[in-house]
């Protein structure tokens, strides 16, 4: 591991791309992605099966579970309806699957199963919270029936801090590992105090990957955010051309973006276009450390959480594939408990300002993804501030593994010497 990151190493990052007149020596040149990776059936199926069914996916907050047989469902991608409950030592996930009929288990996105019995709700077969099959109504009518080979397929779920991530495959290395070079990053968040605050979904008219990459650069900031955060001239809130990226194993990454210079976003709305990022009079999360408070940092948590962290509280902002060509993100606020019974308004202000952004993004994405359906659409270029996108598809091809996908749909992995 290389030295300490201090905000003057970071900073001295920030000089080193804002001074730059060229590409950056030595980085590799990013090659072309193919477009058909956005659009094609066979990619999508690959996804589904390979992608989604083996790697930690956020699935829910603790509070969601208020106590044991408290459970939340999970219908994040298509093919994998998860029950996630809470039982007496913490948590379990099984497919939302009923082994009789394939009846769902429960129907409601969350609730609670009395008795600490899952009952499927097409013929009330019962299940322990180890998925054990316990109870056949009219047993006596089956003639090949062994409850020991008829439970619940089980789901892995682990927690980080307040979160629940499930992982459909049995052999994947524990969420600690998985998450362990971005892990230490997010504990000055106190990861295990912080309260949800708000929750809601926007469902998108694009290709989850085409949701997903908007928010792993600031490339579009001076077209498509010019009215917030992309104003043009000295006046802009940031300097997207110093930013700073940071690629890690497992597919993760961070985003420092710097403010511009002498830019003081904190207590007011820009004179320019109203803007603010509505930062005051919300309860800091004080263990914060002065990295997050000078730069505006983000993580990406492979393949689709991506996470803006500010000290006062912050969005989990989750790009989940509900077709080929559609897409839902969920918003998932988390901050300090603020003890009202009402969000406060300087809560709803914040989070006010951050949809304005989230507009911009979701107003304009559904045209990519109908352009993207033209035979005109051939690959993707993406450059040095897009690396993060690259990144991600190589990884995305790991985890599928690269002999299950066609030659023309893969991506030549470059990257390995830029993981840090
Ligand atoms: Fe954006």
């Amino acid at each position: 591991m290389s030295k300490p990151e201090t905000i003057e190493t970071l900073r001295a990052r920030i000089a080193y791309e804002k001074a730059r007149t060229g590409y950056p020596e030595g980085f590799p040149a990013l090659p072309e992605i193919p477009a058909q990776r956005y659009v094609s059936p066979k990619f999508y199926q690959l996804e589904l099966t390979r992608l989604w069914q083996k790697t930690w996916l956020y699935a829910a907050h603790k509070e969601q579970f208020p106590e044991v047989g408290s459970y939340v469902a999970f219908d994040g991608v298509p093919g994998m309806p998860i029950i996630v409950v809470r039982t007496d030592d913490g948590f379990a996930a099984f497919y939302n699957t009923c082994a009789h009929r394939g009846g769902c288990l429960v129907t409601e996105k969350e609730g609670h199963c009395p008795g600490k019995r899952l009952v499927c709700g097409y013929h009330a077969w019962t299940y322990d919270f180890e998925g054990k099959l316990i109870g056949v109504p009219d047993q006596r009518d089956f003639a090949n029936l062994d409850k020991s080979k008829r439970g619940l397929t089980r789901v892995r779920c682990e927690a980080w801090g307040n979160w629940l991530f499930i992982n459909a495959d049995p052999e994947a290395s524990p969420l600690a590992d998985y998450v362990r070079r971005i892990a230490p990053q997010l504990e000055q968040f106190d990861l295990d105090s912080l309260v949800l605050i708000d929750r809601y979904s926007y469902d998108c008219a694009c290709n989850w990957k085409i949701l997903m990459d908007a928010f792993a650069e600031n490339y579009h900031f001076v077209s498509v955010h010019r009215g917030t955060v992309g104003l043009p001239g000295p006046k802009c809130a940031v300097e997207h051309r110093g930013t700073v990226m940071a690629l890690y194993e497992n597919g993760h990454s961070r985003n420092i973006l710097p403010w511009n210079d002498g830019f003081e976003p904190r207590e007011s709305a820009s004179e320019e276009t109203g803007f603010s990022m509505g930062m005051g009079g919300i309860a800091d999360i004080e263990t914060v450390g002065p990295i997050p408070r000078t730069f505006i940092t983000a993580f990406t948590c492979f393949p689709n959480l991506t996470t803006p962290v500010y000290a006062n509280g912050f969005p989990l902002l989750l790009f989940w594939p509900t077709g080929i060509n559609t897409s839902r993100m969920d918003v998932v606020w988390m901050g300090m408990p603020h003890g009202e019974a009402q969000l406060p308004d300087a809560w709803k202000e914040k989070i006010a300002q951050f949809n304005v952004i989230l507009d911009e993004d979701l107003t304009y994405l559904p045209s990519v993804q109908k352009s993207a359906e033209s035979p005109a659409f051939r690959s993707v270029l993406v450059n040095y501030q897009e690396r993060r996108i690259y990144h991600a598809h190589e990884q995305i091809d790991r985890v599928i593994g690269p002999d299950l996908i066609p030659p023309h749909l893969r991506v030549e992995p470059v990257l390995a010497g830029a993981i840090e």
